[in-house]
């Protein structure tokens, strides 16, 4: 019986010492290829897939979504969307950057990825980042409004289609909140006519010059 036991923990403490011999060495030899250019094996992959939505399911939910979201709030994170997530993620009738398919992970094209997701979980990956991908958490920079904005605009994402995205950032000229520019001095006047008319359709929002003074000043305005 005690020499069973004694073998039994002889076991643990040398499984231990293997396990440990082959932490050191990976981190020492250089053995492993952290080059981007090369897909990881298999088995890496899986577990990082498997823990981060693991990760993620187990703690999106901690925040309070409304029911629905207003149209506005989709429009709005739109224009976010275009300035901070299409490079990488695309959008719908647009490729990502040529450089983020040097990435990897390769950030998903969210136009189909994004239904896999929870409007909850995609709020906490948005607020929060994710770890050894790449991803940014944009929680501690951005109003928590913006951050919902984004939710909501990615989560209507799948049913978009190019029109739609256009509709929603031409004219744009980088990222505006839309009723900013209401109430403002005579300058405005192109901008405020277009967002009128045009319910910010596309041809309407073409009338807005980019080279006009307030629509870059409220373009710089982040
Ligand atoms: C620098 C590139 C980059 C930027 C910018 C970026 N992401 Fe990501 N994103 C990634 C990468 C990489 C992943 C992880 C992919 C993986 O592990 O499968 C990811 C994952 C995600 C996921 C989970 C999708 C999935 O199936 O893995 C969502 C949702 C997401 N990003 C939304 C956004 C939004 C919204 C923005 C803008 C506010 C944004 N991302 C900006 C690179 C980026």
């Amino acid at each position: 019986m005690g020499r069973t036991l004694t073998g039994f923990a002889l076991g643990i403490i040398l499984t231990l010492l293997v396990g440990v011999a082959v932490w050191l060495t990976i981190a020492y030899s250089g053995a492993y290829n952290v080059a981007a250019t090369e897909r990881h094996a298999d088995t890496v992959r899986w577990t990082l897939d498997k823990t981060m939505h693991s990760s993620i399911s187990s703690r999106a939910g901690a925040v309070a979504l409304p029911e629905d979201f207003t149209e506005e709030q989709v429009a709005e994170g739109a224009s976010a969307y275009a300035e901070y997530c299409a490079h990488c993620h695309g959008a719908p009738g647009q490729d990502p950057a040529e450089w983020s398919r040097g990435m990897r992970p390769e950030p998903p094209l969210l136009v189909e990825a994004a239904s896999e997701w929870s409007a909850a979980e995609i709020h906490w990956i948005i607020d929060n980042g994710l770890k050894m991908t790449g991803m940014p958490a944009f929680g501690p920079h951005h109003e928590a409004e913006e951050i919902m904005a984004l939710t909501a605009f990615v989560s209507a994402l799948p049913g978009l289609t190019s029109e739609d995205y256009e509709g929603m950032t031409a004219g744009e000229g980088g990222h505006t909140h839309g009723q900013d520019r209401d109430g403002e001095d005579g300058a405005s006047a192109s901008a405020s006519e277009a967002a009128e008319t045009g319910n910010a359709s596309a041809p309407a929002a073409e009338a807005v010059d980019p080279e006009d003074d307030d629509a870059a000043a409220t373009s710089a305005d982040d």
